[in-house]
């Protein structure tokens, strides 16, 4: 089964009597363990797909199977819950807390669970040990650098041990080295847990990684490539 599966997906916006049509009949299909770019133009329709598939958003018609849930046919408790327990997200202004730690943030979506609080904290250091962030564990966010504001976000997406991480631009707010970085940081996360990534990104420096790429204009996919 595919862990992503969408079928002439369409989005609209009604912006009073203007209507905006981000998606027109996206079908898209994603195995478990790939590493995927969205890349497009700005206005293209990255973020109102990954909207979509991070189950953030409905679509105007079409389906969107997430691990074989129809996100349509879910409520909106049921789907919260689906989110936090299968899905990661990755922003491209991070959204950290301010006034937490580091480890607090990580520590946050295993909280929202219930599960205890040992537990929460344990895990959330493994988190940061392997984004190389142990040493600034208690720092809070405005003493990190936006490198490190990005990692401590990506440890976060991945406490829970999700099956899908969706990354809007997360390098967007980044210098290309650091941007460089944390592609490789995702990449190296989807090698060694098998943690499907599927990031946006409109910086063509940036696909050197990425195992598929889907080229998205005007909201539609124009194009796909498959890397080694
Ligand atoms: N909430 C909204 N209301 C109205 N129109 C919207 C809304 N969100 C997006 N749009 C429009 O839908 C189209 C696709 O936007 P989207 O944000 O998905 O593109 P994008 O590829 O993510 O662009 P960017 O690279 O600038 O982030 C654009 O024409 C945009 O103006
Ligand atoms: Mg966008």
């Amino acid at each position: 089964m595919a862990l992503v599966e969408l079928q002439g997906v369409e989005k609209v916006y009604r912006l009073g009597e203007t209507r905006v049509h981000a998606l027109r009949g996206v079908d898209l299909t994603v195995e478990a363990g790939e590493f995927l770019a969205i890349w497009g133009p700005s206005g293209s329709g990255k973020t109102s797909l990954l909207n979509l598939v991070g189950m953030i958003d409905e679509p105007d018609a079409g389906s969107v199977r997430i691990a074989g849930e129809n996100a349509a046919g879910l409520s909106e408790n049921r789907r919260a819950e689906f989110r936090n327990h299968r899905i990661g997200f990755i922003f491209q202004s991070f959204n950290l807390v301010p006034v937490l730690s580091a480890l607090e943030n990580v520590m946050l979506p295993l909280q929202l669970r219930g599960e205890p609080t040992r537990l929460c904290r344990d895990r959330a250091a493994q988190r940061l040990e392997e984004v190389g962030l142990t040493d600034t564990a208690r720092h809070r966010p405005d003493r990190m650098s936006g490198g490190q504001r990005q990692r401590v976000a990506i440890a976060r997406a991945l406490v829970t041990e999700p099956d899908l991480v969706v990354a809007d631009e997360p390098t967007a707010n980044l210098d290309s080295e650091t941007s460089h970085d944390i592609v490789r940081l995702m990449r190296a996360l989807n090698d060694s847990h098998g943690t499907t990534f599927l990031f946006s990104t409109h910086d063509p420096r940036l696909l050197d990684q990425v195992k598929r790429l889907i080229r998205l204009e005007d909201g539609r996919i124009c194009g796909e490539e498959v890397r080694g």
